[in-house]
């Protein structure tokens, strides 16, 4: 188990805060924010993770996007040169860039990797904010900020080209639900992650049932 060190935790949060603030597709320093307190619950129940780099981990986790860059690599030299500065130990940096790097989902006909507990935790605690009313408010944002169009029921759901659709303004926010956001919950590795997304689950089915609703003018 790694030592926990206050003080590089407080300066990669003043850090990530700087870099990240006002970015508008979903992933601004509040995202973070709100998944460091998703992982902070989980690790509640999760009492042999080591908790130093499941936190690093996830403020470091969008320091750098592969559906807005054309080099993936990017984002792991980032946070390698980062936590070098700070005089973190090698093995745990190399086990940080390998969290971020299998953390974001990308399709549901892609398999992921085994990940670690850390592992497991931060993709759990990402996934969270991606579900529930939250998670609707970013599906939409994200969707406006990529051009797609909010709902089209001439466009059928796909589970396929998900990483391609990301990227582009193919797609409508309303299939999103279908291609990712309703997976989520049994997709979940840790079990105190999997009770919260079983609430924020009904949460969007309620809110799509409505929004159908008033799609055909009868709500
Ligand atoms: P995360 O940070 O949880 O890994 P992503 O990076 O995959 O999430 O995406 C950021 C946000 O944008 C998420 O809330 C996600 O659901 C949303 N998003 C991603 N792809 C699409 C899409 N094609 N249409 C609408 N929203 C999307
Ligand atoms: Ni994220």
């Amino acid at each position: 188990m790694n030592k926990y060190n206050q003080e590089i935790i407080d300066k990669t949060i003043e850090y990530v805060k700087k870099t990240l603030s006002g970015e508008s597709s979903g992933h601004d320093w509040w995202h973070i924010f709100r998944v460091w307190k998703n992982a902070k619950h989980i690790l509640q129940t999760e009492n042999d993770a080591d908790r130093f780099v499941v936190e690093l981990a996830v403020l470091l986790h969008d320091i750098q996007d592969w559906k807005f860059s054309n080099d993936e690599l990017e984002g792991d030299r980032i946070i390698k040169k980062w936590l070098l500065d700070l005089g973190v130990d090698k093995k745990i940096i190399v086990h940080i860039c390998d969290i971020v790097a299998n953390v974001s989902y990308k399709g549901a006909d892609v398999k992921s990797k085994i990940l670690t507990l850390e592992g497991k935790i931060v993709q759990d605690a990402d996934r969270l904010d991606a579900i529930g009313a939250i998670g609707i408010g970013r599906a939409f944002a994200y969707g406006g900020n990529k051009g797609k169009e909010m709902h089209n029921p001439e466009i059928k759901s796909d589970l396929h080209d998900y990483v391609e659709k990301s990227k582009s303004n193919k797609g409508t926010t309303i299939n999103h639900f279908y291609e990712k956001l309703l997976l989520l919950t049994d997709l979940m590795n840790t079990k105190s992650a999997k009770n919260i997304a079983k609430k924020r689950h009904k949460f969007m089915e309620l809110y799509l049932d409505q929004f159908y609703r008033e799609w055909n003018g009868v709500a």
